[in-house]
């Protein structure tokens, strides 16, 4: 085969900001190309998860992916007690040993900020895999991945985003994503204590983006495309009454899906507690287990682009 050496699309992966609408639609096209595919284009290259935070999904869909490109894996989960982080070791001295180990690092950690940190010290790329309440770009990667394979189009669509959006790392990327498309609008549902956070608000005014600010999901989803559902996120809560105000009148179960469209579909980033019942993943329209499957596929596509010989879309 012979290949057109091409230049590198991305050094890093730290923020859904980084993603226009061209780098979109190579990802989204790159990742349509390579799901199923197993061979050895990643030979030789070694990828270092190193994680501060609890994953399923994220941490073994990128060993999944890397493996899958015949590259290997190195890494180290509860890197908070597990790493020399507990012996004091600064981020960015971490950052500066593990690249000499590594030729891409997989990043999730506590605080918000700390993939860029990351990336100003690393000579390897680094891939933001969720940074606090921050971001979490390449969730929100598959999640576009997703809306593109289900309902064949983001243009036009009406997207409701629920549940926790001020600690929802993966609601703030996806809505950043959404502003790329052409007409596309979006309803906020959550309780005033969880609300998306005024700066993505902004930029959606900025880019003159619609949307609605809401705490009534019966209401919004009855011309939606897409319900994203997320969890309350217990853990970063600091006040016990605030999480208690934060649940709301969100949850999704058999009566709120008569209301949805025949076309729409559910989302949620996973992993759910109680804000999806379980009566609901019968139902075709939810998507959400089939969404974390394009997980692999598309990270995939981010580490041909981060670390192969990049081909044409
Ligand atoms: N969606 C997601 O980030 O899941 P994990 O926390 O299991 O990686």
């Amino acid at each position: 085969m012979v290949t057109t050496a091409q230049p590198r699309l991305l050094d890093h992966v730290v923020s859904a900001h980084q993603f226009d609408r061209d780098l979109l639609e190579h990802v989204v096209a790159r990742a349509s190309a390579l799901d199923g595919v197993r061979d050895r284009r990643l030979d030789g290259r070694i990828m270092a998860t190193l994680f501060y935070e609890p994953s399923t999904r994220t941490r073994l869909s990128f060993e999944s992916a890397m493996v899958r490109l015949g590259g290997s894996v190195i890494g180290t989960e509860a890197a908070r007690e597990f790493s020399s982080a507990i012996k004091g070791e600064t981020l960015e001295d971490t950052i500066r040993m593990v690249e000499a180990y590594a030729d891409v690092i997989v990043l999730r950690h506590d605080e918000a900020g700390a993939a860029g940190r990351a990336a100003v010290v690393a000579r390897v790329p680094i891939v933001n895999a969720g940074d606090g309440p921050g971001e979490h770009p390449t969730q929100a990667l598959l999640d576009l991945f997703t809306i593109h394979r289900e309902l064949g189009r983001v243009d036009g669509l009406h997207v409701v985003l629920c549940g926790d959006l001020r600690h929802g790392r993966t609601a703030r990327s996806l809505a950043l994503l959404l502003t790329r498309y052409e007409g596309v609008r979006m309803s906020f549902v959550a309780p005033a204590v969880v609300q998306m956070e005024p700066d993505i608000l902004s930029l959606l005014e900025t880019r003159r983006v619609p949307y609605t600010v809401t705490d009534n999901l019966r209401g919004a989803v009855t011309d939606c495309d897409v319900v994203y559902q997320t969890r309350i996120q217990k853990e970063r809560f600091t006040d016990p009454g605030e999480f208690g105000r934060a649940r709301g009148d969100t949850r999704i179960d058999a009566r709120l899906m008569e209301r949805l469209p025949q076309r729409a579909i559910v989302m949620h980033p996973l992993p759910r507690v109680d804000e999806i019942d379980p009566e609901v993943d019968a139902d075709p329209r939810a998507a959400y287990f089939r969404q974390a499957r394009n997980g692999v596929a598309v990270r995939m596509a981010l580490l041909e682009m981060l670390l192969g010989e990049t081909s044409p879309a």
